[in-house]
């Protein structure tokens, strides 16, 4: 078999053909799609595909095509030795790593294009985003034939877009959202805050504090979105950032909700320095019962 391992012992496979042939031995296999770059969040996600299936496979792909222009996609961090070793240690069988030309053939041109649920919030901020998403993921579901595929809530509006891609596809994959990592249990981990700097960083805790109103406001019987919304905004206002959206929507739809909401997604991106931070919170919904749909 053409992979390699490294001194510790994980599988390294650089083709789909290495991945296809790793794949054909097990009976099931979770898979991690990720852009490296690892971290605690990338990490919960491992472990849980490790824990659930025979195998677990976590790809390693900075995927041009779901960067804009001007947006980081050549800044972004990347350091294979070191995510290696923590899939390792997470106990990950087998890490796909690819280079471009192996995900994206000369002159492919064949896109997977969402509908109206990525239509909104990230997919308005950054047109063709979810395209690409859904384009390698899609790649990535075909070439490793996973069993289960592992995504975080973090990017709530990327688990509902893949849903509803495995949905109308009809593609046989069953996808685990899992919950969202945070530091001491407020800002969400993410690959980008590698660009915070300390002071950034203490800014960036009233995005989590925001959410966490909302929360607590919700839990008091508070259902207008409106008013839900206006919460966050202050207090995230009144730490001195600017947010590109505030949003409580419908968390199946993400379409913005503006009266009574019996379950909402409150959603919002900030820039923060050179960082552009998302997180989300779900109130009336759980995860388990998102994974149901
Ligand atoms: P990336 O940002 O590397 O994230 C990979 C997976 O880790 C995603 O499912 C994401 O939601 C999850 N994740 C990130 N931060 C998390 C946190 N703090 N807690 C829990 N999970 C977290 O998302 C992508 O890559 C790409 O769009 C990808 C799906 C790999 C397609 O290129």
């Amino acid at each position: 078999m053409g992979c390699s391992r490294t001194a510790i012992g994980i599988s390294v496979l650089r083709t789909v053909r290495d991945l296809r042939e790793w794949r054909g031995r097990a009976r099931d296999v979770g898979l991690v799609a990720t852009m490296g770059a690892l971290h605690a969040g990338h990490l919960s996600l491992v472990e849980r595909a490790v824990r659930e299936n025979e195998r677990a496979v976590a790809s390693i792909f900075v995927n041009p095509t779901q960067f804009g222009p001007g947006e980081d996609y050549r800044a972004y961090p990347r350091d294979e030795a070191k995510d290696l070793a923590l899939l390792e240690r997470a106990g990950c069988a087998a890490a796909f790593v690819p280079g471009v030309d192996e995900m994206y053939p000369a002159g492919d041109d064949t896109r997977i294009v969402p509908g109206d649920i990525a239509a909104r919030l990230e997919g308005a901020a950054r047109p063709g985003h979810f395209t690409g998403v859904c384009t390698v993921v899609a790649k990535l579901f075909e070439m490793g034939r996973p069993t289960r595929a592992y995504f975080g809530q973090k990017d709530f509006q990327q688990l509902r877009v893949i849903q509803t891609m495995i949905r109308h596809l009809a593609m046989d994959v069953r996808i685990v959202p899992c919950p969202t990592v945070r530091e001491q249990g407020l800002l969400a981990l993410s690959s980008r805050n590698a660009y915070l700097s300390d002071e950034e960083r203490r800014s960036a805790l009233a995005l989590s504090r925001g959410l966490q109103a909302a929360e607590s406001e919700w839990q008091r019987g508070e259902r207008d979105a409106k008013r839900l919304r206006s919460s966050v905004l202050a207090g995230i206002e009144a730490a001195g950032l600017a947010p590109e959206y505030v949003s409580v929507a419908d968390p199946l739809t993400l379409r913005e909700l503006d009266g009574r909401a019996d379950r909402a997604v409150v959603s919002l991106a900030c820039r923060v320095g050179r960082a552009r931070l998302i997180d989300n919170v779900l109130l009336g919904m759980t995860l388990d019962e998102l994974a149901a749909l």
